[in-house]
């Protein structure tokens, strides 16, 4: 028997004896004892008390492995997960990994010392937040591979809505609520010609966090934040990896691409884009197939693939404020 196979039984409302358990996990009510004891160090609060038995007061928020897979459906994504401590950025460790772990593995960390964004922006990274890489190894073609951009960020989206949040995608690839970013996705891959090797994508996303210490102009905003209280950790990056596999699944079609389109909240805008070849004003007309936006500005349809995307009008409307 593991310990999580007893936290079933264990809840905060009620009182459930060691006889109790023991008798529905056919196991000696020493076994049970054994594995309170085992949750208790993995920081459980658990009460016991003579005549009643045990009762869940408290579940830490921490990252554990087994806790993960405990509510995991997963067939090959995050079946190997590891939890790693004093890290610069899960994607560096995820790329000098990524050769000898099998596809699926999944690297996690409390915090960053080295959180890497996009355009090589600093990612602030405190504890409570979901800092983790996935290493993917999707056969495609390279012209395919904004595909794996838009699969995660579909399947963030979908994960923070089961919490009753809509999560929309600002091209290329933030997810806010509202207008305030809660969720970043830097993707890294390495490919020879054609053929791509590996490809690691990295999540932060904004769980248990306060963010009244992040400068306003970052425009933030956290999951405890929204609902007024913290989330399991555990049982949400569970449910990304559930949505990320499913969305994997569908990446050799057009459907990821119809599904990341028509959650984009980016369709439609007045935007300033900033890209490699300059920076331009205009209405966003459409997102392309490959993941470029497709920018009407000045008379002239632009197609611009990488970049940085401000929505102008909440930038006015949050003057308007002031
Ligand atoms: C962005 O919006 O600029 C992308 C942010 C990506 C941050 C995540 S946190 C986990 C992984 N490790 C990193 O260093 N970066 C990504």
């Amino acid at each position: 028997m593991a310990a999580y196979d007893i936290l079933s039984f264990l809840s905060s409302n009620g009182w459930i004896s060691g006889e109790e358990i023991a008798s529905r996990q056919k196991v000696s009510r020493a076994a049970v004892w054994k594995q309170i004891q085992a949750l208790r160090r993995r920081g459980y609060e658990i009460s016991a008390c003579t005549g009643k038995g045990y009762r869940l007061a408290k579940r830490p928020d921490l990252l554990d492995a087994d806790r993960i897979k405990s509510c995991l459906k997963t067939k090959w994504l995050g079946r190997e997960i590891r939890i790693l401590t004093d890290v610069s950025s899960t994607n560096d460790a995820a790329l000098s990994l990524a050769c000898e772990c099998p596809k699926g593995t999944v690297i996690l960390a409390e915090t960053q010392t080295q959180g890497r964004g996009r355009l090589s922006r600093p990612w602030a990274s405190p504890p409570g937040g979901i800092w983790m890489s996935l290493i993917l190894k999707p056969k495609m073609p390279l012209a395919h591979v904004s595909r794996i951009n838009m699969a995660v960020a579909v399947a963030v989206s979908k994960a923070i809505s089961s919490l009753g949040l809509q999560a929309g995608i600002k091209w290329p690839n933030d997810l806010l609520i509202g207008e305030q970013k809660i969720c970043g996705i830097l993707m890294e891959v390495r490919a020879e010609l054609d053929r791509l090797e590996y490809a690691v994508v990295g999540l932060g996303l904004n769980a248990n966090i306060d963010i009244s210490g992040f400068p306003e102009e970052w425009r933030s905003t956290s999951l405890a934040a929204q609902l007024g209280h913290d989330i399991s950790r555990c049982e949400l990056i569970a449910r990304i990896l559930e949505e990320v596999e499913e969305a994997y699944e569908k990446m050799g079609s057009n459907e990821i691409y119809e599904e990341w389109r028509s959650r984009s909240v980016t369709l439609k805008r007045q935007v300033r884009i900033t890209s490699a070849e300059g920076d331009y004003v205009g209405e966003v007309a459409d997102l392309a197939e490959d993941g470029a936006l497709l920018l009407q500005a000045g008379g002239k349809c632009r197609r611009v693939l990488a970049g940085d995307c401000i929505h102008l009008r909440a930038l006015d409307r949050e003057a308007e404020a002031l």
